[in-house]
């Protein structure tokens, strides 16, 4: 935000322009955005509810994390990691790669701004971008801005906000509840009997990281899963199926990794991991559901160190009935039930989102929409489909911001109030 001075101050909400784009959300996606915006010299506004870059990686992520795709997928743009990073760099070593991203490319979001509501002004022709204060100073808390801007791009996540099932009886349990975002390490777990309800990468790793720690873990899986080897001899099973989808149709490449799967980790299926019937790759695809990328929970499982359990029925003081009748006597349970996009929640009157906060068109299309506006970070790819989707928003934003240099700068002025400029 080069050369960022508030002018004037109105009546609340304070009202702001914003030369250049407003960025929702300053994690690895605002970031890369942020960066190629720069490259082109377009200035922008980063609002970010946390009160730091990255805030699912360095708040709502447990210890033993570490990227589980190879690094070359998950570099942003114009920034390579450092050459002595490992094949599979470790949550710390990620976080200090987007700080310095950050640094490199003087990104300074504006924290503690949580955006209440976006909506598109057909009048002015202008995104109108209402923010709270989410600081733990009151002071900041019922701040209220209004952003004011031609184009609006959301870099809020596919995993904003956790989801935490209903479950019955949990309010009787009695015992430590808590959900994977507030998870941490299993040392708190030593000795503890702790059901994980969820199989995803989360449930799967926690669940190892737990008998790491001497806790019993037992996991829900309540449907089927695939779980995938992370390597097929020494080659990343992404890598493989990113270069399989260059030759075969998405059905082949779904049969070549299920056979390679069967190879490298046996029947699954013996241990209470059924398959999906649709392929992994195809599952991803069609409804966002990740394969696991087996990185040691699978041993355990095999070894009876991780109990694989079948869906809960309730939950009554210290234990769980299950779907089969089984009851658990239980100490904890952690939810590692998933995350989901919260655009609904403050995108307004704008078609473009899907009720699940996910864009309707698919990918590669769907980083651009209506009257200027762009999203970054929801094509189901993770860090990879991050970079692609930057470089074509700041492209399209780019080329337009240099035909508008070329034109007289237009009045500021939207519905006669007074707007102070960024
Ligand atoms: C445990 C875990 C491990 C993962 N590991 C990998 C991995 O190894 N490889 C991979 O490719 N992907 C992984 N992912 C997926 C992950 O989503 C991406 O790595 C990456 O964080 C996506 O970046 P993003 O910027 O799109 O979203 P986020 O990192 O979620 O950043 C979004 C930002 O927007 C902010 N925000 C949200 N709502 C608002 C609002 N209303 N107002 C203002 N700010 C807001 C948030 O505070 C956050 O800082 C993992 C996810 C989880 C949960
Ligand atoms: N780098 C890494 O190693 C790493 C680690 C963790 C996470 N991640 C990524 O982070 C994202 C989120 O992963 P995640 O594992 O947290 O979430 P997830 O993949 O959405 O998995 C959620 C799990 O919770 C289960 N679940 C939801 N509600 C349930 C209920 N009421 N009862 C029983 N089970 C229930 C789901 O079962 P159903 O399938 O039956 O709905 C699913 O198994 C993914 O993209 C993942 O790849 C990466």
């Amino acid at each position: 935000m080069a050369g960022m001075t508030d002018r004037v101050q109105c009546f609340p909400p304070r009202c702001v322009w914003v030369n250049g784009p407003i960025i929702v959300g300053a994690g690895p996606s605002g970031l890369a955005v942020a960066a190629c915006l720069k490259e082109h010299g377009v200035p922008f506004v980063i609002l970010e509810r946390s009160d730091c870059i990255a805030s699912l990686w360095q708040k709502r992520t447990y210890d033993r994390l570490k990227l589980h795709l190879p690094k070359q997928f998950c570099q942003l743009p114009k920034f390579p990691f450092p050459d002595d990073f490992p094949e599979y760099p470790t949550k710390k070593q990620f976080i200090d790669y987007l700080e310095s991203y950050a640094q490199h490319f003087q990104i300074r979001p504006r924290f503690n701004q949580s955006v209440q509501s976006a909506r598109f002004d057909e009048t002015c022709g202008l995104w109108m971008v209402r923010t709270v204060g989410s600081g733990t100073a009151a002071a900041s808390r019922s701040h209220e801005v209004e952003y004011i801007s031609r184009w609006l791009v959301v870099a809020t996540g596919e995993n904003a906000e956790k989801v935490v099932p209903e479950l019955v009886g949990l309010g009787e349990f009695g015992g430590d509840v808590m959900h994977v975002c507030d998870y941490k390490s299993g040392e708190a777990y030593r000795g503890k009997r702790a059901l994980v309800v969820g199989c995803g990468n989360s449930g799967m790793e926690i669940c190892l990281d737990l008998c790491d720690y001497g806790a019993f873990p037992a996991m829900v899986v309540r449907d089927s899963v695939h779980v995938l080897p992370r390597e097929v001899l020494g080659k990343s099973t992404f890598e493989l199926a990113a270069l399989l989808m260059n030759w075969l149709p998405l059905w082949l490449v779904d049969k070549t990794l299920l056979v390679l799967a069967r190879l490298v980790l046996g029947n699954v299926e013996k241990y209470g991991l059924r398959r999906p019937s649709t392929g992994p790759v195809e599952l991803k695809n069609t409804e966002g559901r990740t394969p696991v990328l087996d990185v040691g929970a699978l041993g355990k499982i095999r070894s009876g160190d991780i109990k694989v359990v079948p869906g809960i029925k309730r939950f009554s003081p210290g234990k769980v009935e299950l779907v089969d009748g089984r009851i658990l006597h239980i100490d904890s349970v952690i939810l590692a039930t998933g995350y989901r996009s919260n655009v609904p929640q403050w995108l307004q009157g704008c078609d473009f989102f899907s009720k699940d906060g996910f864009p309707k068109t698919p990918f590669p299309n769907g980083w651009k929409g209506q009257c200027g506006l762009y999203t970054v970070g929801f094509t189901r790819r993770g860090l990879s489909g991050v970079s692609s989707d930057a470089v074509r928003i700041a492209d399209d934003i780019g080329s337009m911001w240099k035909e508008e240099l070329k034109l007289a700068r237009r009045p500021i002025a939207c519905h006669g109030r007074c707007i102070s400029q960024i």
